[in-house]
């Protein structure tokens, strides 16, 4: 194996220099590998289950066999596209957490093998910070700054003073906006995941057709969703199939107003209370059209930097693990062979 590059960057601290990261993704239903060095991101390649549809939502244990069936050919296809082998790579950076604990055991297991055979160094990352640092891959936001992060499983305000100084400013109680997109579109006969057909949609619609309910809007930093399925469910009981049929653009569009209205609302209040001037997106949720618009008009209005991955970045990815085994390589920030995965989020943030 390759000698890895000794530095000292200052008389205090002795670090080593990194180059060439494989990131490996398997906590939910998508299996992603991702080269990323020095020199930026690589390749980035990402194998969506298309098996849950059929069930409306995720299935574990399907998920879990899917990442082993797909896991090595995506790996494979990411060194290729790369244009380099597993005897360049210094590091692995695997998702150690959170998600389905069959799943992440899939990618560790096989993370962790690899590393062992290969004598590659091994890197255990926490998935929601790296939703956060994949708007690193191609800008370099300035800290300190405050990050919604929203996807299928978790809705966060996080605030954000250096790399991995994270204070939580809130989360949700209960359906992250992710799941209320889904769950939503689930009642409304939409197809799983109904959050990219609903942002469709609203495009067409009239966001203010129906003033669905905004939870938890007293100044707070805490969310909650699921009342708005509840209300959707009841508004629904009344309405028959042509009705909806009609009025599916708008009553979308008024589902995607209310969930953005009060992510926006929340991201405005974070900004004043932390008093800085970078915002960040993350997360598959961040790739919703209304909630990308709503940012860009607070940036404005509050002359703030924002920042928004593109939209292959804001979904599950193995490019936002890579960049970020990358910066904890740089801290050497490195794991042994007893890294467990995690299922809930009791770790870095
Ligand atoms: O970050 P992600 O890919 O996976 C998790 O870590 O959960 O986020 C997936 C979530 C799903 O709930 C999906 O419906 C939602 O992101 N999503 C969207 C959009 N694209 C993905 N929700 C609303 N509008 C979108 N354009
Ligand atoms: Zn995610």
């Amino acid at each position: 194996m390759r000698i890895l590059a000794q530095l000292y960057v200052n008389t205090q601290y002795e670090t080593w220099i990194i180059m060439n990261i494989l990131g490996i993704e398997s906590s939910c239903d998508e299996t992603a590998a991702a080269v990323y060095t020095d020199e930026g991101l690589k390749s980035n390649i990402v194998a969506s289950q298309a098996v849950h549809e059929q069930f409306g939502g995720v299935v574990p244990e399907l998920a879990s066999r899917a990442h082993h069936k797909t896991i090595w050919r995506t790996v494979s296809q990411a060194l290729y596209e790369a244009d380099t082998e597993l005897d360049t790579i210094d590091a692995i950076a695997v998702t150690q957490g959170p998600g389905l604990m069959g799943a992440l055991l899939v990618g560790l297991c096989f993370s962790k093998g690899l590393a062992l055979s290969r004598g590659i160094k091994l890197i255990g990352v926490n998935h929601m910070d790296a939703h956060i640092y994949a708007n690193f891959i191609e800008e370099k936001p300035q800290y300190p700054f405050v990050a919604l992060t929203v996807s299928g499983g978790h809705t966060h305000l996080i605030h954000v003073t250096a790399p991995f100084e994270h204070k939580m400013l809130g989360q949700t109680r209960d359906d992250a906006a992710g799941e209320a997109f889904d769950k939503i579109g689930k009642i409304l006969g939409l197809p799983y995941p109904a959050g990219p057909i609903i942002d469709e949609k609203s495009s067409e619609g009239d966001p203010n057709f129906h003033d669905f309910p905004q939870a938890m809007m007293d100044g707070g930093f805490e969310f909650s969703f699921s009342g708005l399925k509840t209300s959707v469910l009841y508004y629904l009981e009344d309405k028959d199939d042509k009705f909806v049929e009609k009025h599916m653009n708008d009553i979308c569009a008024s589902v995607s107003r209310a969930i953005t209205d009060v992510l926006t609302k929340k991201l405005k209040w974070a900004v004043k209370k932390t008093g800085v001037d970078t915002i960040l997106l993350a997360g598959g949720v961040s790739a919703n059209s209304m909630l990308r618009a709503k940012t860009e008009e607070l940036a404005n209005d509050k002359s703030l930097q924002l920042y928004i991955p593109r939209i292959e970045f804001c979904t599950d990815n193995a490019a936002m693990i890579a960049i970020t085994g990358h910066m904890m390589a740089e801290r050497g920030e490195f794991s042994d062979m007893n890294l467990k995965p995690f299922a809930q989020l009791s770790h870095g943030t």
